[in-house]
């Protein structure tokens, strides 16, 4: 049986992080909602609890019974559930003096405790709270502390329960993950077992026993997550799969062509349907981003649904849902930033199940797995491309002539990463066409042409960004290439935003 860790979120930012760290020291684990703690399941071998925007004295803040899980199974707070364990066996919460937030170091630590195993003197942690334990019930001890915060670690004497105050998940706490395996590996005894190759032997056996000789439909995108659901089913199912790829008329430059190829050359059942017309029809005179989306979607659907429904034995429709798709993140503000548009829903007519062989993995695994079926690196480590494409990338409205100068930009802008060795730095770059003209001027002549923004960021899971900050000789030579070679541009900028506040895409 595959063993697991649990890690309930409590609605911190972090707490995906928490189940990356866990998933690379090839453990399985499982996110859940701080209250849905899955009651006899064999598989369970430690729980872990995660942080939480709230105080544990805030009137909505997040609350379990304890008692379901203590002396059950290993178990590890981080900052709120630590805070919280302490809390609710008898210890003492309080607003800290000031913040703690940002680097600190261990300056004491018990060397004894498994916890800490193998932990180096003044080891960096990363504290991030605006409450901190003042006091811990009677029968915990601390088992470390930083110059500020005197409980940063504790243990429950005679119990497998531990807490930190600070974020071992981050990349700052320089040996959180070896905390992570000490908890998972030492104290849970987790066999790490969980790899790419374990991963595709036990997925194509289940797809092949729940599938049988079934039909199965699934639509491609070009983009990472649907191309190795479609291998990983080829190599269940083979021809029983048929891959639909719809070309929007807003993808990359040649990159329904390319893609196409792609597939073929892996030995996938694919039809492609050039559907840019229809698409383009419906767009006509559209600016306001999110009725871009809407239509999209909506024709998105049409589309497909016209050619699934011509496989008329299909029984099943398989998507490349990956598990941040899947979360029940517990989203506080309860507010829709973007909407994001998703490939599937066909009519209930067609009466098709759902099958989603990657929901279990995170995005860095789906590509180990692309890896160990033998794709193609260039498929495998491509950047993440938003469903409606280049649409959100052209600021007001659409027309076939505004695509092409921004698929040539954006072409010599990513042939450039390439070039530079730059690509692979970035988790994914574009160019947005901006719905202005500037003045400049050519040999003799003034212009009065468009002008573009370079966009490329740095990220782990597009929840937060950072601009990457490239080369000022790369800078240069892409903004003159740009400048000389695409017709209807005179002008080249760089976006320096992060996220938050500001957004990956522009729409
Ligand atoms: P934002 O702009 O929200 O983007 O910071 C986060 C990530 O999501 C991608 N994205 C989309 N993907 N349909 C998609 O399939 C969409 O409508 C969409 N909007 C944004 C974006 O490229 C980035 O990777």
């Amino acid at each position: 049986m595959q063993q697991k860790i649990i890690i309930l979120d409590f609605g911190s930012q972090t707490t995906q992080l928490i189940g990356r760290r866990v998933r690379e020291l090839d453990m399985f684990c499982e996110i859940l909602p701080y209250n849905k703690f899955p009651k006899d399941d064999p598989s369970v071998i430690g729980v872990i609890l995660s942080g939480s925007p709230f105080s544990v004295y805030d009137e909505s803040a997040f609350k379990i019974n304890l008692n379901e899980i203590r002396g059950k199974y290993p178990i590890l707070g981080i900052c709120y559930g630590a805070q919280y364990m302490s809390y609710a066996l008898g210890g003492k919460v309080e607003p800290a003096a000031s913040r703690e937030y940002g680097r600190a170091n261990l300056m004491s630590f018990d060397h004894e405790n498994p916890l800490f195993k193998g932990f180096d003197e003044h080891s960096q942690v990363w504290m991030s709270h605006g409450d901190t334990i003042t006091a811990l019930p009677e029968h915990f001890k601390v088992i470390a502390s930083t110059d500020k915060v005197v409980n940063a670690a504790y243990q429950a004497e005679g119990e497998q329960l531990w807490g930190v105050q600070f974020h071992p998940e981050v990349f700052h706490s320089v040996q959180g993950t070896l905390l992570l395996k000490n908890f998972v590996v030492d104290i849970c005894g987790g066999k790490q077992d969980w790899s790419a190759a374990s991963f595709v032997d036990t997925t194509v056996a289940e797809l092949k026993a729940q599938l049988g000789n079934d039909r199965v439909i699934l639509g491609l995108s070009g983009g990472v997550d649907s191309s190795v659901a479609a291998v990983l089913l080829n190599k269940a199912i083979g021809k029983n799969l048929t891959c639909i790829f719809v070309d929007h008329g807003m993808l990359r430059k040649n990159e329904f062509k390319n893609v196409m190829h792609d597939y073929e050359c892996l030995g996938l059942n694919v039809i492609g349907v050039d559907a840019s017309e229809k698409f383009f029809k419906d767009l006509e005179g559209v600016t306001d981003p999110e009725q871009k989306r809407k239509i999209i979607g909506r024709d998105f659907i049409e589309v497909f649904d016209a050619e699934a429904h011509k496989i008329t034995d299909a029984k099943w429709l398989a998507q490349g849902t990956i598990y941040p798709d899947r979360i029940e993140s517990l989203n506080i503000t309860g507010k829709t930033i973007k909407s994001h548009h998703n490939v599937g829903g066909l009519p209930e007519e067609m009466n098709l199940k759902l099958c989603e062989p990657l929901q279990w993995l995170f995005k860095d695994e789906v590509r180990r797995v692309g890896r160990q079926l033998g794709m193609p690196e260039h498929l495998i480590t491509r950047h993440p491309f938003p469903g409606p494409g280049l649409a959100v990338r052209i600021l007001g409205d659409i027309t076939p002539e505004k695509v092409r100068i921004l698929q040539d930009a954006d072409d010599i802008f990513i042939q450039g990463l390439r070039d530079w060795g730059l690509y692979d730095q970035v988790w994914q770059a574009g160019v947005i066409l901006l719905p202005i003209k500037s003045v400049g001027v050519m040999g003799d002549e003034r212009t009065y042409e468009r002008a573009v923004a370079l966009r490329a960021v740095t990220s782990t899971d597009a929840m937060t960004a950072d601009w990457a900050h490239l080369p000022y000789e790369f800078m240069a030579k892409v903004s003159n290439d740009i400048i000389n070679k695409v017709r209807g541009v005179n002008r080249v900028c760089y976006d320096i935003s992060s996220k938050p506040p500001s957004t990956i895409e522009w729409e």
